[in-house]
């Protein structure tokens, strides 16, 4: 028995930010983005909040697997942008989708989320508890975003995935999760103002800092590092894999890996021109847009990475079979 997918969702909100716009708030041009990074535009928050995303993209996701609210036993939200700190996101999107048999809990594990989230459904799958689940991600980064720092804000975009899952007979493939603590400095937000215990004020840096040469390294490093793992651990060939469905950071990310392991990049699909790095929701963004696409057939063998902040990198095997 694992975890299928048995219907998948996203939303994108509606105001769409070009390169060009950009360019007019800091020292910038669309070629030098699109060059360095392969983005074009992403979508940016205004009115809509990472609870309403997320639950827009998990109706739909329900709404593709033909079941009710009622049957979601488990929901895992992974984001690092939830609107407020208690209650967590996951308990909003129960109460918004009427999902009111669930369990639901956050987690934060940056861009590898939503990996990492199905990693967490599959293992109660298999430990008996849980059945059916949503797994959904949503991020607004760009409240996390510093709009004068030309390094970080060209590169990040707000939306959400979702994906149900069911319990199903079929192989059970070993997923892989790894963290880094000590290159947590790569990528930082300590987004809070407040007072500590002895009642001083204390402000800290409010925005997403980034070491974008170092990330770049770890990414280029780790990512192949962990694809020859996942399939190791699982006895799977390299051939056997039609797509490589990875964090959506950065085209010539993306393209090096595929290098690295000696595949074509057709079999690494790519919408980060459309959305920009939307972290944990971009693996489930993009799954959902090749799904509705047509381009996934039943017995598909989807191989998954994230990596990010943290660091954290989390890889895993499933199977289509919509
Ligand atoms: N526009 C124009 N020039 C710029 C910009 C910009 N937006 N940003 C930096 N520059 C300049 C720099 O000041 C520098 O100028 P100098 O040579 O005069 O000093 C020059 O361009 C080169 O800067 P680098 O930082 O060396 O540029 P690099 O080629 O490394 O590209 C980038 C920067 C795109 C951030 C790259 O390092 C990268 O993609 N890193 C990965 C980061 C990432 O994906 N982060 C996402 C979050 S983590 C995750 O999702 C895994």
């Amino acid at each position: 028995m694992s975890a299928v997918i048995c219907g998948t969702g996203s939303y994108a909100p509606g105001y769409v930010m070009d390169n060009d716009r950009i360019a007019e708030l800091v020292e910038t041009s669309d070629t030098w983005i699109r060059e360095r990074t392969g983005i074009r535009q992403r979508h940016i928050a205004k009115a809509e909040t990472t609870t309403y995303m997320a639950a827009e993209a998990a109706k739909k996701a329900i709404e593709q697997a033909g079941i009710s609210p009622e049957e979601i036993e488990l929901i895992i939200m992974a984001t690092l942008s939830s609107d407020i700190i208690l209650p967590c996101s996951a308990c909003e999107v129960q109460k918004e989708i009427g999902a009111k048999n669930a369990a639901a809990f956050d987690i934060n594990a940056a861009c590898s989320g939503f990996v990492i989230a199905y990693n967490m459904a599959d293992a109660f799958f298999a430990a008996g508890q849980f059945k059916t689940a949503l797994i959904v991600a949503a991020e607004s980064l760009s409240h996390l975003t510093d709009w004068t720092d030309r390094n970080t804000c060209i590169l990040f975009g707000d939306g959400a995935g979702a994906a149900v899952l069911k319990n199903s007979p079929g192989k059970h493939f070993l997923s892989v999760t790894h963290s880094d603590g000590e290159k947590g400095w790569t990528l930082t937000c300590k987004n809070r103002l407040g007072t500590n215990a002895e009642g001083e004020k204390f402000s800290r840096e409010f925005y997403i800092d980034m070491n974008g040469q170092e990330i770049f390294k770890f990414a280029v490093r780790k990512v192949p590092e962990l694809i020859r793992e996942v399939l190791q651990k699982n006895g799977v060939q390299q051939e056997e894999i039609t797509w490589f469905v990875m964090h959506q950071a950065n085209c010539r990310i993306l393209e090096a890996v595929a290098r690295h392991i000696g595949e074509p990049s057709w079999k690494f699909p790519m919408n980060l021109q459309h959305y920009g790095n939307t972290s944990s929701a971009s693996i489930p963004i993009l799954l959902d847009e090749i799904n509705r696409q047509g381009k996934l057939k039943k017995g598909d063998k989807i191989l998954l990475a994230g990596f990010g902040a943290g660091q954290t990198w989390s890889g895993n095997i499933l199977v289509w079979d919509m």
